[in-house]
């Protein structure tokens, strides 16, 4: 039956213009969905100019975008939508460690390196030794498993980003873990560092008088037979912008202390020169596809 369409009837004229024949969690997503895009009108009482500002930032959002840069994804990490997204999937599992996101910067292959490798490929920075083991929930080492590792550099960028600076490659690496569980690679402590900001996010940032910068981090995804896959980083404790992610991705479970260490035995043990830095991440699966 043909209605007025008012405001109060707006967002049931929209559901109830869906086929019977709609796949039903399509049905129920877009139904969700119109109820509180409408509510959010009527709630700001927004105006024509405003809409019309919001499809402009849209638009130019999606024209920022290409095969190397997503807007998109970067607008859906500073609204925070990424790591709700990425909470409500992977929501803590006990003992487990904790997820968060994956980020833009994981689009190259990382080489496969044998265990102890120094993914820096260039020097310069501080000297860093990341040691760990891969467990299950009952704490059983899970050999074999794999840790793809990628971090930008000590001045803050990936090697994509400096296509003529770092070599491709450089801060990654595709390790597996030994019959122990355990792990090892040296590198060079990362530095914070702000996301692309030369699009409409930067405007978005800049509108609503925020920074945006990420906390220095290591990030990995690791995967051992029977386990759910994990994404994750480890933030490096006490870097700047930790209490303040512009991404809204630290969980305090994750970060972990990069400590100074001066002895030279250690150091000889690891093949580095002293001070370094260690730190240690026990990484625990849990079970499942
Ligand atoms: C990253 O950690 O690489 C990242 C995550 C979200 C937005 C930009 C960068
Ligand atoms: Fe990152």
């Amino acid at each position: 039956m043909a209605t007025d369409f008012t405001e109060e009837t707006a967002a049931d004229a929209v559901t109830e213009s869906f086929a019977p024949s709609t796949n039903p969690r399509l049905r129920e997503i877009l139904t969700s969905l119109v109820g509180h895009l409408h509510a959010f009108a009527r709630d700001v009482e927004l105006t024509i100019p405003e809409w019309e500002t919001a499809i402009d930032f849209l638009t130019r959002t999606g024209h920022k975008c290409d095969d190397d840069r997503q807007e998109f994804i970067l607008l859906s990490d500073v609204l925070g939508m990424s790591m709700l997204v990425e909470t409500i999937s992977n929501r803590k599992f006990g003992v487990a460690t904790e997820s968060t996101v994956l980020g833009p910067f994981h689009v190259v292959e990382s080489p496969v390196l044998e265990l102890g490798a120094n993914i820096d490929l260039v020097g310069g920075g501080t000297p860093c030794v990341v040691t760990g083991r891969v467990v299950s929930v009952d704490r059983t080492p899970l050999p074999g498993a794999k840790l793809d590792v990628w971090q930008a550099n000590d001045q803050g960028f990936y090697d994509v980003q400096q296509p003529d600076v770092q070599p491709r490659t450089n801060g990654r690496g595709l390790f597996t873990a030994d019959s122990n569980g355990e792990f090892w690679f040296r590198t060079v402590v990362p530095s914070p560092y702000p996301i692309p900001t030369d699009g409409p996010v930067g405007e978005l940032l800049i509108a609503t008088g925020r920074h945006a910068y990420r906390p220095a981090h290591i990030h990995f995804i690791v995967t051992a037979d029977g386990h759910r896959p994990l994404t994750t980083h480890m933030f490096v404790a006490g870097s700047d912008y930790i209490e303040s992610d512009t991404v809204f991705a630290v969980k305090k479970s994750l970060v972990v202390d990069f400590a100074k260490v001066t002895d030279p035995a250690a150091a000889a043990k690891w093949n580095v020169a002293v001070p370094f830095r260690h730190a240690h991440f026990e990484i625990v699966m849990q079970p499942g596809s």
